[in-house]
């Protein structure tokens, strides 16, 4: 366990920048039940907005959470201008909200910045405010077995401009959840053979709304098949496995954990994956990160009577053991 400390940020040493704290004037802490949470149902009393123009970064603050307006003509309605990131706060044993690898998030927001024609964020803004978030709304932090306070940045372009062209105005906001697992059970995969996540040039390893949206309807239709998740597939072959919906994929065979390797652009590259490729790697164990067919997984499918999944309690990675 010694990697997974040194990887959290500890709250009390991150340098925090001046941001203005507006607090909510009555607390909805009451709403907040730890032994009934589910995911991304309820949110804490306070939200990060920062806002670009003329080419930088101009303010950050700390609000009370609320609803926002936007013209029907803005930017991001029309044209997906729109990346997200996903990333949990937890307490440690003396009480202290740490943040799980945010400075991986930070990094992976970037590339999905730079590939979507959106600013940078900084990490005063990303890290600094979103510890001081944290801190504000530490009471938020669930404390039980399989709960965390899950923590969404987001960027939009706010532009109210009908065109296609990348915008100059845009909003990053940070809400943040107590929730419970993403999943409560084991899941059954589908490996796509029709339709198409990712193709090498294209955006699948960013977090941009876009690759979430595309990819509702061959969920929903593998869904009414008994499945839960789809098993992305490479676009020309269909031959190699990429990821699921919502997370990267291991495959033990044998001895070995084998992940595909994120060097196409295809796979979003989880912070989660990273860790787990390390935990192993350190246990001793070999990993293999490269290209991995449907085939060779179906033929030590077969090699092997029983097949268990597994998914992580703590983070979002499907394993099959064959
Ligand atoms: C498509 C996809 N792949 C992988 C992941 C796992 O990423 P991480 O481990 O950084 O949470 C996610 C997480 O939301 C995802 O949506």
């Amino acid at each position: 366990m010694q990697i997974i400390i040194l990887i959290y940020t500890i709250l009390m040493g991150v340098s925090t920048i001046d941001i203005p704290v507006k607090k909510v004037e009555k607390s909805r802490i009451n709403q907040l039940d730890p032994d009934n949470l589910h995911f991304g149902k309820l949110y804490s009393d306070h939200m990060l907005i920062a806002y670009y123009d003329d080419g930088a970064w101009q303010r950050a603050e700390i609000v009370p959470f609320h609803d926002l307006t936007f013209s029907p003509a803005t930017a991001f309605f029309h044209y997906g201008q729109a990346i997200f990131e996903g990333i949990k706060a937890f307490k440690d044993s003396k009480g202290n909200p740490v943040i799980f690898r945010p400075k991986d998030n930070l990094e992976r927001m970037n590339r999905s910045a730079i590939r979507m024609a959106m600013p940078e964020i900084t990490e005063e803004i990303f890290i600094g405010g979103m510890a001081k978030l944290i801190d504000v709304d530490r009471a938020w932090i669930p404390t039980k077995e399989n709960t965390s306070l899950y923590i969404r940045p987001f960027m939009l372009a706010v532009d109210e401009f009908i065109g296609v062209r990348p915008a100059e105005k845009f909003l990053f906001i940070i809400i943040t959840s107590p929730a419970g697992p993403y999943y409560d059970k084991p899941l059954s995969i589908y490996v796509e053979d029709k339709y198409v996540r990712a193709f090498p040039g294209g955006i699948g390893f960013t977090k941009a709304a876009g690759n979430y949206g595309m990819s509702m309807f061959p969920t929903q239709e593998i869904k009414k098949k008994g499945y839960d998740q789809v098993l992305w597939t490479d676009g020309f072959t269909h031959k190699y496995v990429q990821e699921i919906g919502t997370m990267n994929v291991f495959f033990v065979i044998g001895d070995k954990a084998i992940t595909p390797d994120v060097a196409q652009d295809t796979i979003l590259e989880g912070v989660t994956r990273d860790t787990v490729i390390t935990l192993l790697r350190e246990k001793g164990m070999t990993v293999e990160v490269r290209h991995l067919s449907v085939d060779e997984i179906e033929e030590a499918y077969k090699k092997r009577a029983t097949q268990r999944g597994i998914w992580y309690r703590y983070c979002s990675i499907y394993c099959t053991y064959l």
